[in-house]
């Protein structure tokens, strides 16, 4: 058997930590194990390798040739479809075979130095694409692997979330929001509660059509008695027993002003609503608000989330534009007319994308969103100095945004969103990706919070073993340690659309009540493995 052998020696790479990189609470255990690879089937064990890999580790793979006929490598598999084949000059993943006929003979000897290993560089020898998955990639092409690994686990603490007295808001620059949103309660989502669209219009799929199929009167009536009981002071003292501090509320165009012709929505207490369980949160539990401005008028995004499925025409419609503007003066004057309007900060828009499943932006649509956010803050700003603005980073990063709001302002941040359940990841892996994108994204001259996380992934998504605690857990960490936190996508999910390879459905991975039940959610002072 013609065998090759990689050798990735990461010796010593535990000393080169740099000092204070992970919390002083960490403190580290040796470990080790030995495990083998023999099938594609054994992957997900093999991934303690890759969380066992930030430290010192000697991995020797040892690659059968026959391996690359017999692994059927298909060319639909998303984990192999990759626009860019060849990440790292150091290593050849099994897209790399297939994109370039390269053979076993072209497979280098990696040779590491340890002095300029960082602790994520993982991720830089393996290969950093999230889609691809770093390392389960390639071991889905090793027919047997020898690892000898001497691990060191590294701890990370959840910290005492910071929970300011009201309106002492210290400004997103220091504060770290462990957050969820209160999605499907004031902007309905058919996949959030599907019993609440099958119980009552069970053909309606959004909230425009859901009002539009039951007529106003019976829709108001419905959704008034929604915003009064969905979400309760229960929900919030249950979210604050986690250490949660933030709320991203969702809310239309249309609680602020009547829906424009041509859309049905209700316009009813949507506001009041909110400020009952904003007030409450505040003063009892310290919390701070994030007042989501998600559906504007026209339609920004085509989606769903926005109230009307496939109504695009906020882009480069000035009616719409200065709508919108007159939408985000009154969501401000309501804020401020708050008691606690200090423990606010306003979302300008959510998920802008200029074409229906297009998670992009253009030139012309980054100049469109652009003159929106310049014309926007002007407003809140002619009304306060100090409201802190988010703004929608549009799927491209926070960095994209840095040429306009360099210095401009101290109180915006990027509101980004990081989803994993789209781009061909891997369950077991998402979680280095979302340490990976965290990092990435924390030299932005604003500070970033993810206002919208969940932990479902593409591929291999399944309950009963760890794979979902360490994917919330480390999404946790990543987002608190190296940006200004976020808000998990959703804070009640009843969605049983299957997408679980095991059959689970949707909810496992979207509730958070449903995670918190189940001990996925940490608590602050939890000590948790770090895989950051
Ligand atoms: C790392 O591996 C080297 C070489 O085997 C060994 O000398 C060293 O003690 C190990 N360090 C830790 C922290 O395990
Ligand atoms: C522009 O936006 C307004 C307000 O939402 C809408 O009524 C109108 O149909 C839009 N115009 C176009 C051309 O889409
Ligand atoms: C952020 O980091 C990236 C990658 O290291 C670098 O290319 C970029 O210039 C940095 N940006 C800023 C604003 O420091």
């Amino acid at each position: 058997m013609k065998a090759t052998f990689f050798t990735a020696g990461l010796v010593g790479l535990a000393a080169a930590l740099p000092q204070g990189a992970v919390q002083e609470s960490s403190s580290t255990v040796a470990q080790t194990s030995t495990v083998s690879v023999s099938s594609p089937e054994d992957v997900p064990q093999a991934t303690s390798l890759a969380q066992a890999a930030a430290v010192n580790v000697t991995i020797s793979v040892q690659v059968p040739s026959e391996i690359l006929d017999t692994t059927s490598l298909n060319a639909d598999s998303p984990a192999l479809l990759t626009t860019k084949p060849v990440e790292s000059s150091e290593f050849l993943s099994p897209a790399d075979f297939l994109t370039q006929g390269l053979s076993l003979d072209d497979i280098p000897a990696v040779s590491v130095d340890p002095t300029t290993l960082s602790k994520r560089d993982f991720f830089g020898l393996f290969g950093s694409s999230i889609s691809r998955g770093p390392f389960v990639n390639f071991l889905k092409v090793a027919a047997q692997i020898f690892v000898k690994v001497e691990k060191v686990i590294v701890f990370w603490t959840c910290p005492q979330w910071i929970r300011p007295v009201p309106n002492t808001f210290p400004g997103w620059r220091k504060y770290k929001s462990n957050g969820v949103n209160l999605g499907g309660w004031l902007v309905l989502e058919k996949n959030i509660q599907p019993s609440f669209f099958n119980d009552n219009a069970p053909s309606a799929i959004d909230e425009d059509s859901f009002c539009q199929t039951l007529g106003l009167a019976k829709c108001g009536a419905l959704l008034e008695n929604r915003y009064n009981t969905y979400i309760t002071t229960k929900d919030i003292d249950n979210f604050a027993a986690y250490g949660v501090n933030t709320l991203r509320i969702p809310i239309g165009y249309w609680a602020y002003m009547p829906a424009i012709a041509g859309d049905h929505y209700y316009t009813g207490s949507q506001k009041l609503a909110m400020q009952k369980i904003a007030q409450y949160a505040i003063t009892k539990h310290n919390m701070h608000i994030v007042v989501d401005l998600h559906g504007l008028p026209g339609g920004q995004n085509g989606l769903d989330n926005q109230g009307k499925t496939g109504q695009l025409t906020w882009w480069n419609n000035q009616t719409a534009f200065d709508l919108s503007i007159e939408m985000v003066r009154r969501a401000t004057d309501d804020i401020l007319r708050q008691p606690n309007s200090g423990s606010y900060t306003i979302s300008l828009i959510n998920e802008p994308l200029p074409a229906l499943y297009y998670f992009g932006q253009t030139q012309d649509s980054i100049a469109y969103l652009n003159k929106y956010y310049v014309a926007a803050l002007k407003e809140v700003r002619k009304r306060s100095k100090t409201l802190p603005v988010a703004i929608s980073d549009g799927f491209i990063g926070p960095q994209t945004w840095d040429p306009y709001w360099t210095n401009v302002d101290p109180y915006i941040v990027i509101d980004t969103h990081i989803y994993f359940f789209v781009g061909g990841s891997y369950s077991y892996d998402a979680a280095y990706g979302a340490c990976y994108l965290a990092k990435s994204y924390q030299n932005a001259s604003n500070p970033t919070f993810i206002g919208e996380w969940s932990i479902q992934a593409t591929n291999f998504n399944h309950l009963g073993d760890n794979t979902r605690r360490d994917f919330y857990r480390s999404q946790l960490q990543a987002y608190t340690q190296y940006l200004s936190g976020g808000m998990f996508w959703n804070g009640k999910h009843d969605g049983d659309a299957i997408v679980g390879d095991d059959g689970s459905a949707q909810k496992y991975y979207w509730s958070w009540q449903l995670l918190a039940a189940e001990g996925i959610v940490p608590r602050p002072g939890d000590k948790l493995e770090s895989l950051c």
